[in-house]
């Protein structure tokens, strides 16, 4: 299936993205649910699956983690069951994440799909990333406030959210409606009914996440090992006193190596092509052979890209899955890269390339390609 977004991105990106909430009334015409809630229902109880059941009842809230063994328990108002990275698991679900491409693949986070019940939700939150919230079956209230500064606080351990706030956005969504949230407006969504909600979540990271990863990679590689030097140390008047000279000697040490573009590239591209969720990695058994591979694609087969997989490039460099992935074949690995269905044509010249056979070979080995069965 096929989702087309009606929205005139330009304008969307003038007016909207990171700046101010926008209801896109049947954004997706007779909009059809790529999953129904049973199979959700059905994924929450997968044991590599993060899911939550959250439920409030007389003002208390209440959340227990996934996986659930039974819904049972469970009344007729007031719960929602939110499940992550759906589009991992799901490849139906994946076709609802297409549209939003164009906002670049390094910044898109996942699909969180949640169903919930009359009355259920989270209760008014504010989220750190940018959020285009689907409305699937049913109908849901979703109200959202201006970005103002709000105390946030916990009613429940694993739930923070804010106090009421008036709203600037107040609509009865029905299917095929589309809310974006930039980061840090409060919003808050009760379901009417039965209801389906489908969250097309942004990442990006803040400069602790950037510090902390790339410290990894500099121990990694051993980089750095340039040692803090002084020839001209001269006497100072105050022996506990460093001086200015030698903050900055010190600082600029650190900034060589943030300022090597290829170290730095190296680095974010690995960083980045990680995905912050576990991907349903089925590698081949037993593996592929180079020339089965190549035989495969030169009848015709189309190799697939493991939904939720992260390919990315840099320059002509192209990382997958926080791995740089080196071939001379740029065209070739740009396809990889760009279509989530690739054939032989698309790698041209490289098919005949044994390097690069061998190359797809390890991807296809490593469970991030498959054939169709
Ligand atoms: C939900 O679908 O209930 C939660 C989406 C959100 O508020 O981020
Ligand atoms: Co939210």
């Amino acid at each position: 299936m096929d989702y087309q977004l009606n929205l005139d991105w330009q304008a969307f990106l003038q007016n909207h993205w990171q700046k101010r909430p926008l209801l896109i009334k049947q954004g997706f015409h007779q909009f059809i649910d790529p999953l129904s809630p049973d199979e959700l229902a059905g994924l929450a109880m997968e044991n590599e699956i993060d899911s939550r059941l959250v439920s409030q009842k007389n003002g208390r809230w209440d959340v227990s983690h996934g996986p659930f063994e039974t819904y049972d328990h469970l009344g007729e108002k007031d719960w929602s069951l939110l499940v992550q990275a759906v589009n991992h698991w799901h490849l139906p679900s994946s076709a609802l994440m297409k549209p939003f491409r164009v906002l670049s693949d390094w910044r898109m986070d996942d699909l969180m799909v949640s169903f919930s019940v009359s009355g259920g939700g989270v209760g008014p939150h504010l989220d750190q990333y940018d959020v285009f919230i689907i409305q699937g079956q049913g109908r849901r209230r979703w109200r959202v406030g201006g970005k103002i500064p709000m105390k946030q606080h916990c009613p429940h351990p694993d739930l923070l959210q804010v106090d009421p706030f008036e709203a600037i956005i107040d609509e009865e969504m029905m299917p095929g409606d589309v809310l974006y949230i930039p980061p840090g407006f409060p919003h808050e969504g009760y379901a009417i009914e039965d209801s389906l909600n489908y969250s097309v979540g942004f990442r990006a990271p803040n400069a602790r996440e950037l510090f902390s990863g790339f410290a990894d990679y500099i121990l990694a590689n051993e980089l750095g090992s340039h040692r803090y030097s002084d020839p001209d140390l001269a006497f100072r008047d105050n022996p506990a006193q460093i001086n200015a000279n030698e903050l900055n000697a010190l600082r600029s040490m650190m900034r060589e190596l943030l300022e090597q573009p290829e170290t730095f590239h190296h680095w974010f591209g690995e960083f980045i092509s990680q995905s912050r969720h576990e991907l349903d990695l089925a590698p081949p058994e037993p593996p592929y052979e180079s020339d089965e591979i190549y035989e495969l694609l030169k009848q015709g087969e189309e190799l697939n890209r493991l939904s939720g997989l992260r390919v990315l490039r840099i320059g002509d460099q192209c990382f997958v899955n926080g791995e740089l992935i080196e071939t001379p074949h740029i065209h070739a690995a740009d396809a990889l890269c760009h279509y989530d269905k690739v054939s032989a044509e698309h790698f041209g010249d490289a098919i005949d390339d044994v390097r690069f056979i061998s190359l797809l070979t390890a991807l296809v080995n490593s469970g991030y390609w498959y054939f169709n069965d």
